[in-house]
């Protein structure tokens, strides 16, 4: 079988999707249920559609598109990733597995190649946590890994509901109903960018992932007392601010003293209230990331992070509150969808590095209920969540002729 992957066609369909953006270029936002996510799915589901596959949507917009096998009943050999994008993000997180995804089916479906297990593309719905908190709503729901109504109550920064915000998309349907049996998928293989540096600095094109490491996440509020800025005292203040500017050190502390490279901890929110300045803050929410690829260690980390709270909130009198999001155990890949996708590697003499994915995935979900695996390509300079963010043509290509042979030999 011939493959032969139409690059032009990808990478304008890139840019399109880039085009479907609620920031300015090259920066993309897509958060998930806005207008321009409602216009990038439908976008998406034409491109499906074109492309002769039958598409449907889940109760909570998860969408599949799928290509049917000669053993219709067969387990199902899954691709894809998601298409929603964190504020300021750039145009490939996500939309490379999508349309990579594609790509691959349609270079081969113009091989003539005839699947016996349906091959299936999926755009999962917000695996960014920006909206919810909580990162890959679509793929905890499949996977069971979310109740249906833990999801239901989840609520963005407005105080508008999961549920809410998922009718007003016009999604209806009974939440319980996303969940997937067991058995549903054959194998399931997610094609993404590195995002971070280690392929580009080894000069390796790809990586095929062994390992998803452990994400967790906090909501902490800081409660102080406010007051004007001029009038009260230092002696007599209980700065919120202040006090979660030293939670903030303690938490990079904690993350640089675990002993290993793996561990990373992250403040990416900081929110201030009243934000005046002449007010001293009153209260202070911080959004934290902790990671690991050991479980153990991770945790030992967020036990860490818990004391520097109790001891900060004594020594500053103040209230923190902790509410954990999420906290998720690794992941680890499937030995056959590995053994494919290096076959399909050393069968176009593309060399490839055996890697852990420090950034979390839809795949790390699926693997609760299927055997799972990723490929990754180089971003430059590592970087993602940024608009920066660029994948070569010659990489995306690349990785997706790999996807396509792998997807051959999963579902032939
Ligand atoms: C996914 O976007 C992650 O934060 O790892
Ligand atoms: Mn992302
Ligand atoms: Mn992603």
């Amino acid at each position: 079988m011939k493959l032969a992957i139409d690059r032009e066609r990808l990478l304008s369909e890139i840019e399109a999707l880039a085009a479907l953006s609620d920031g300015e270029a090259p920066a993309v936002t897509r958060i998930v249920f806005t207008p321009t996510d409602l216009k990038a799915r439908a976008w998406m589901k034409a491109r499906c559609q074109d492309a002769g596959l039958v598409v449907r949507q889940d109760a909570i917009g998860n969408g599949f598109a799928r290509w049917t096998g000669s053993d219709p009943s067969a387990p199902v050999v899954g691709t894809g990733s998601h298409t929603d994008a964190i504020p300021n993000a750039g145009k490939y997180d996500g939309v490379v597995g999508v349309l990579g995804g594609l790509e691959a089916i349609r270079a081969l479906q113009q091989a003539g190649f005839r699947p016996k297990h349906s091959i299936e593309l999926l755009v999962f719905t917000s695996e960014e946590p920006t909206r919810f908190g909580i990162g890959c709503l679509g793929s905890r729901l499949l996977s069971g890994t979310l109740t249906a109504d833990a999801a239901t109550s989840l609520r963005d920064d407005s105080g508008a509901s999961v549920e809410e915000v998922r009718r007003q998309a016009g999604l209806a349907g009974d939440l319980r109903e996303v969940q997937l049996p067991r058995g549903y998928y054959k194998a399931f293989v997610e094609l993404h960018i590195e995002q971070g540096p280690v392929l580009e600095r080894e000069g390796v094109p790809l990586g095929v992932v062994e390992k998803i490491a452990a994400p967790a996440s906090l909501r902490v509020i800081v409660e102080g007392a406010g007051g004007h800025a001029g009038a009260v005292l230092m002696p007599d203040r209980r700065d919120a601010l202040c006090a979660a500017a030293e939670l903030i050190l303690a938490i990079e502390s904690a993350g640089q003293s675990s002993g290993a490279v793996d561990t990373v901890a992250t403040v990416g929110i900081c929110e201030v209230f009243p934000g005046a300045i002449n007010s001293i803050p009153a209260r202070v929410r911080l959004g934290v990331d902790i990671r690991d690829t050991s479980l153990a260690r991770r945790d030992g980390v967020m036990r860490t992070v818990d004391e520097a709270c109790r001891r900060i909130a004594g020594q500053r009198r103040v209230c923190i509150h902790t509410e954990l999001l999420n906290a998720d155990a690794p992941a680890d890949c499937g030995p056959a969808i590995i053994r494919a996708l290096s076959d399909a590697c050393k069968k176009h003499q593309f060399s490839f590095l055996p890697m852990t994915s420090r950034a979390y995935h839809d795949s790390l979900f699926i693997a609760r209920i299927a055997p799972v695996a990723m490929l990754f390509i180089p971003c430059r300079n590592g970087y993602s969540h940024r608009p920066d963010e660029y994948a070569s043509p010659e990489d995306i290509a690349r990785g997706t002729l790999v996807l396509a042979e792998t997807l051959a030999t999963l579902a032939g």
